[in-house]
């Protein structure tokens, strides 16, 4: 039996054909922490747990600990338990004296005439306890307590998770893309009594009111039952408060006073459990509920530290640059714990890559000779359509470039090798999960040879397979898709699902689980919903998602979601969402219709009450970029979408067997209205 949302062996040959190997850059190997794969020899997968343990020497405990790995609760594997540390003091309090004066982070608004500021690991420290000292002695703020951030790619946004971190508390980032009514439904979910805001922040050339937001995320938590006791507002400018929304008195609190008032406070770190909660990331998945993955401290620690060795090859005092927003999991693991566990100085840059125009990042990169870069298909697309010249540097400053969160075209991968790396730099595509919490898929940059367009091999320790319908793994080099699981578990791994300990085990174990009673880790293969390709040599090309996600420019989108979102307008009376491939975005969000009484006349209207709904609703990342009005959708005679269907017609592939539709009929009506589409609009921003 074949999956229909994966490709058939034609397919895959034809649209990815088995690339060759390039060896690593031969230089990298005279510094880098891991030279050749024998320097980590020690991490067999077959001693599984074993060499996990080294990864906790990697962070300074208070208390050490005493079983490496706890099975007792399968499958929510425990690492390092009964340890006890505090994240905060991993990433700051261990660098100092010594780094003091090393700059930290260099934030860069998006602005160029506006001047870069810095802060080094001592100021960020001070910024962090100031922070702490507020939280706890004017907010009451307690270890275990949930605090949500919702905060643009500045400063502040470091220093809100780590003065939370510091006192033991759980945050929750919300991207700052996300609508108000996005972020409410994570506050509500995760029980938070505090959002931490900004009064206004630049994005694409303008300046975005951001405190707007905050007002109606109240209102909305108010209305779901919750209550939030404080909205704690950051100013972009030193004292200048830039948002046309005003405070309100009672509830908004103007951080800057406050801040002054507790300066110089020192606020011991409060030790942490190994597996008590450290953050909470929302992610989407297959229902329309965004689900909170719960993040813990020893293993998610180790483990990007360790990643940070080994993938990133990161050094104390390295340049890097990650170029994704700390409101995703990419910019938790590897702008603010893993690069501030490494001793690095990391770029922290406000606004769109391209602004205000496509050499902004080369320009950067020159200026402060960034190592390691890191960023997405998505933004290297971009950045090669408008200028396909790159930096133009004979001798760039990059020894590797990353890239991670879709699947890169062998093409794309070639243009960041050959035009922005000058072929000097090693590039790895890292496959991982907001659930995995780090890599789990890579090369070693100066140990591996890279294939363009496949993540490649497990690291060291792991072990994957790609399965087939019935569960049986595929051989490497074999012709079909499947999909790939985790068989061994991984210290970064998720603690759970925030309140949801069923939705958990059903969402990444259910499909393969052997025995729901067993303690055994080898019965329980960790599922990420990805469709897979192995090779002959054991590198994996990931092929998308088999669930209802859609990756668009490397965000997770539910399209469940959306479609709840299309559905709150009144006169929508069926709403269908599929992934349309787009050269640009990876996928782009298919937002399908059928109207019920009431709808408008004018195509127009329908459109931009469509648009404006799921901007409001979710943000305008879930933008629908096509829209089709149907009659009808094709059914099964359950009555229930068959979204395949219209996957299929959109991307011009045969829909398969209609004969079981309800309405197999309908299926050439809809073949001509998506044949005659036009693109709808773009998205501002
Ligand atoms: C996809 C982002 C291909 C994949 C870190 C995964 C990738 C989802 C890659 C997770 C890659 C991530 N190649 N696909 N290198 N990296 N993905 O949770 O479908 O935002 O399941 O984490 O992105 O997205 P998330």
């Amino acid at each position: 039996m074949t999956n229909p949302v994966l490709p058939t062996p034609p397919e895959l040959d034809a649209l990815w054909p088995e690339e060759r190997l390039i060896p690593p850059p031969p230089h990298l190997a005279r510094r880098a922490h891991v030279p050749s794969r024998s320097t980590l020899a020690a991490f067999r997968a077959e001693d599984f747990p074993h060499p996990f343990a080294a990864l906790a020497d990697l962070l300074v405990w208070t208390r050490p600990w005493r079983t490496l790995f706890d099975d007792s609760h399968p499958p929510f594997w425990r690492w390092f338990e009964g340890g006890e540390l505090n994240a905060s003091a991993n990433v700051l309090d261990r660098h100092l004296p010594a780094a003091h004066g090393r700059v930290a982070y260099h934030w860069i608004p998006e602005e160029e005439s506006e001047e870069p500021r810095s802060l080094t690991y001592g100021e960020l420290l001070e910024r962090v306890e100031t922070l702490a000292a507020v939280l706890r002695d004017d907010f009451g703020v307690h270890p275990g307590d949930r605090v949500t951030i919702h905060l643009p790619m500045s400063l502040d946004l470091p220093v809100a998770m780590l003065a939370c971190a510091r006192l033991g508390a759980i945050h929750s980032v919300v991207f700052s893309g996300f609508s108000a009514r996005a972020c409410a439904e994570r506050i509500l979910d995760s029980g938070s009594r505090l959002l931490i805001t900004a009064d206004v922040y630049r994005r694409g050339g303008a300046i975005l009111d951001h405190k707007a937001k905050a007002d109606e995320t109240d209102a909305l938590v108010t209305e779901g039952g919750g209550r939030l006791d404080a909205v704690l507002v950051f100013t972009r400018d030193a004292e200048r408060y830039a948002s046309p929304t005003p405070l309100r008195s009672g509830r908004d609190h103007h951080l800057n006073p406050l801040l002054a008032r507790r300066r110089g406070t020192r606020v011991p770190p409060v030790p942490r459990a190994s597996n008590d909660g450290l953050f909470l990331m929302y992610s989407s998945g297959t229902t329309g509920k965004p689900k909170g993955c719960l993040h813990g401290h020893g293993g998610y620690l180790a483990w990007v530290a360790a990643t940070c060795r080994w993938v990133l090859d990161l050094h104390p005092g390295d340049v890097y640059w990650c170029m994704a927003d700390i409101g995703w999991i990419t910019g938790h693991s590897y702008i603010v714990y893993g690069p501030l566990l490494s001793g690095v100085t990391s770029l922290l840059y406000e606004g769109v890559p391209h602004y205000p125009d496509p050499g902004r990042p080369w320009r950067l990169a020159r200026r402060y000779g960034v190592r390691v870069f890191h960023t997405s298909p998505t933004a290297l697309r971009a950045l090669r359509r408008l200028a396909p010249e790159g930096p133009g540097l004979e001798r760039p400053p990059f020894e590797i470039l990353v890239t991670v969160g879709e699947p890169i075209e062998p093409e794309v991968w070639r243009w960041y090798h050959e035009t922005v790396g000058a072929r000097r730099a090693a590039v790895v595509d890292t496959w991982w999960q907001t659930e995995t919490g780090g890599h789990i898929l890579a090369t070693l940059p100066a140990a591996d040879p890279m294939r363009p367009g496949s993540a490649g091999p497990p690291l060291p320790g792991l072990e994957v397979a790609v399965l087939d319908e019935e569960g049986r793994p595929l051989p490497p080099g074999s012709k079909h898709a499947g999909t790939l699981v985790l068989t061994t578990p991984c210290p970064g791994l998720m603690l759970g699902l925030w309140g949801d300990e069923e939705r958990y085990v059903r969402t990444y174990y259910g499909r393969f689980n052997r025995n729901p009673h067993s303690h055994d880790w080898r019965d329980w293969p960790y599922c990420p919903n990805d469709g897979a390709r192995i090779d002959t040599d054991g590198y994996v090309r990931i092929l998308g998602r088999i669930d209802d996600v859609i990756n668009s420019s490397g965000h997770r989108l539910g399209s469940k979601e959306i479609e709840s979102a299309a559905l709150a307008v009144p006169w929508v009376a069926e709403a269908a969402v599929v992934a349309v491939p787009d050269t640009l975005r990876g996928q782009a969000v298919g937002l399908f219709v059928a109207l019920g009484p009431g709808a408008p006349e004018d195509p127009a209207h329908v459109r931009r009450t469509l648009e404006e709904t799921v901007s409001a609703r979710i943000g305008p990342i879930a933008h629908p970029h096509h829209l089709w009005v149907v009659p009808d959708m094709p059914k099964t005679r359950s009555g229930k979408i068959m979204r395949r269907v219209l996957a299929a017609l959109v991307a011009g592939r045969d829909p398969g067997d209609i004969a079981t539709l309800a309405n197999p009929e309908v299926v050439s009506v809809l073949a001509e209205i998506v044949a005659g589409e036009g693109t709808a609009r773009q998205p501002p921003g």
